[in-house]
């Protein structure tokens, strides 16, 4: 259920730390959301100075840089740092995307990195996904089949039949879509959101999967499916280009075509 303020432990208190690049010609300053539950404190917003010529290109350069060179506390997720992995999703000036693939140039002005908006904080720029993870459990993201598999060997594809998921697999799971979804802010308890549809039409497109009717007896609600109401934001910010929003029209027309 929304809330539309947030609630006072959760409001950013104060400017925190100052963290200086003297000297340097070419600086750029980051204010970088602060969190730890820890402390018992309020969240704050520490500021970096970072030098640009002793720095990689990407946000993600200038997070490792300013933990490894400036405060070791800072906390965030990453991993293979090349937009794989999904772990390293933010909000960078307002925009959802993945902190490795964000050429800090494109970024004009101070840069301002807060967590995904609409998750609970763990620490920093960690959010926490146990909800998501729960909502991509529930729409079964396997192959599911009841005839025997032809041949007793791998049930095959036509290049035709494959080329349906393209467009589909590529999704990372990052969430920076389905918190980019003003649906989603106000119903996550019960809105699927454009991260988990997409991937529940993956299953729906795949030619060798055996339980496309019960996919979706499970979807049809009000809440689950057809809290989308076509806003876009999914499709507008994926970082891998993919469209969250056309998956869900998919689903719609599937629902459609099958009661008449
Ligand atoms: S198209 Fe649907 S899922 Fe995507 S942002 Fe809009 S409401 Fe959310
Ligand atoms: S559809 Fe795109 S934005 Fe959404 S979870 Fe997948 S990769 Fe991330
Ligand atoms: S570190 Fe893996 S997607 Fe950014």
């Amino acid at each position: 259920m929304a809330t539309f303020t947030l609630p006072k432990g959760s409001k950013v208190s104060k400017q925190g730390q100052s963290y200086k690049a003297d000297g340097a010609a070419r600086i750029k300053r980051f204010t970088v959301y602060r969190y730890d539950p820890d402390s018992g404190a309020n969240p704050r917003y520490d500021s970096f100075e970072i030098d640009l010529d002793n720095c990689g290109p990407m946000v993600l350069d200038a997070l490792i840089k300013m933990k490894g060179e400036q405060d070791p506390t800072l906390t965030f997720r990453r991993s293979c740092r090349e937009g794989i992995c999904g772990s390293c999703s933010m909000n960078m000036n307002g925009r959802n995307g993945l902190a490795c693939t964000t050429a800090i140039e494109d970024l004009k002005g101070d840069i301002r990195i807060t967590p995904l908006p609409s998750m609970s904080v763990i620490k920093d720029l960690v959010p926490d996904f146990t909800h998501f993870y729960a909502q991509y459990a529930s729409i079964s993201p396997w192959l599911q089949t009841v005839s025997p598999t032809p041949s007793g060997k791998e049930r095959l594809q036509s290049p035709a039949q494959r080329e349906k998921l393209d467009g589909l697999y590529e999704c990372i799971l990052c969430a920076c879509c389905s918190t980019s979804c003003p649906s989603y802010w106000w119903n996550s308890d019960k809105f699927l959101g454009p991260a988990i549809l997409l991937q529940a039409y993956r299953w729906l497109a795949d030619s060798r999967d055996e339980m496309t009717g019960e996919r979706l007896d499970e979807l049809e609600d009000p809440f689950r499916l057809y809290r989308c109401h076509t806003i876009m934001n999914c499709s507008n910010v994926c970082p891998k280009g993919l469209s969250p929003a056309r998956a869900i029209a998919e689903i719609k027309k599937m629902q459609v075509e099958r009661h008449l």
